[in-house]
């Protein structure tokens, strides 16, 4: 079976509601049919900006997907400041982002709070894009595969296999995230067929299905090359979503020389 490639814009604490509706109006405009059916885009916006998102892609018909960078563990409760699976589900996110690097580094986020997530993302009918990959001092020692398939396998404890089918794993190495370094084709290949044959080897032909991303520094001029690459099934793209020309330019990869 084919996956569906998806390109999704992480947008970080970047753009308030106003400047949401603009950029979106925008690539509402530049993207046709022809994009919308080669594969799936969405953006990430920050939580406030998601209830305009949602008006203005509902109001204008917009094939545009769009979700959220982060959700609470629980459905509901005394959490001050956190944001339910249930909010998003209302709000019309077909995403939300799972684990990210920058969750884990600066919010403490371990692979318990990550595997917590994906579960309260399914449980509210959300697909998780669920973050794994490497630093630098990792790569260095040459454990790039063991260390990112150890944070996958944590991430999927006790995930059923339809579910898995249905999931997107991003493989973002940290090193190259927002430093304009790319991991090269091969190396992100490396690490993206690793993490299929895991799910290959746990879940069987849900493989097949679950789309892996890469992400890390992706942008108009590398995404090509990267896609080319047997086991990429997209791109988690952060500085280069902002850019409403870059961004539909690395959606349209497909068309670069
Ligand atoms: P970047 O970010 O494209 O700016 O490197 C990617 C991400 O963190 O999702």
């Amino acid at each position: 079976m084919a996956r569906i490639p998806l390109m999704a814009g992480n947008w970080k604490m970047n753009l308030n509601h106003i400047e949401a509706i603009a950029l979106v109006q925008k690539l509402a405009y530049t993207f046709n049919a022809e994009d919308f059916a080669a594969l799936e885009i969405a953006v990430i916006p920050p939580f406030t900006d998601i209830r305009s998102v949602q008006t203005l892609v509902d109001g204008d018909k917009i094939a545009l997907k769009y979700g959220a960078q982060d959700l609470a563990k629980a459905d509901k409760g005394a959490f001050t400041g956190e944001i339910s699976g249930p909010m998003l589900a209302k709000l019309g996110c077909t995403f939300v982002i799972v684990g990210h690097s920058e969750r884990r580094e600066y919010h403490g986020e371990n692979d318990q709070t990550v595997n917590l997530k994906v579960q309260a993302a399914l449980r509210n009918g959300i697909t998780p894009i669920v973050c794994v990959g490497e630093g630098s001092e990792v790569r260095n020692a040459g454990e790039q595969v063991s260390h990112t398939l150890r944070q996958l396998d944590a991430a999927l404890a006790g995930v059923s296999s339809k579910d898995v089918a249905n999931l997107v794993i991003a493989y973002e190495p940290v090193w190259a995230i927002g430093t304009g370094e790319v991991a090269t084709p091969a190396d992100a290949q490396e690490v993206c067929g690793a993490i299929r044959d895991q799910i290959r080897n746990v879940h069987g032909s849900a493989a097949d299905q679950a789309r892996v991303l890469y992400g890390g520094s992706m942008k108009a001029d590398n995404v090509a090359a990267l896609m080319k690459e047997a086991d990429i099934d997209g791109g988690l793209v952060g500085g280069a979503s902002l850019d409403p020309d870059e961004f539909v330019s690395v959606c349209r990869y497909r068309m670069h020389p």
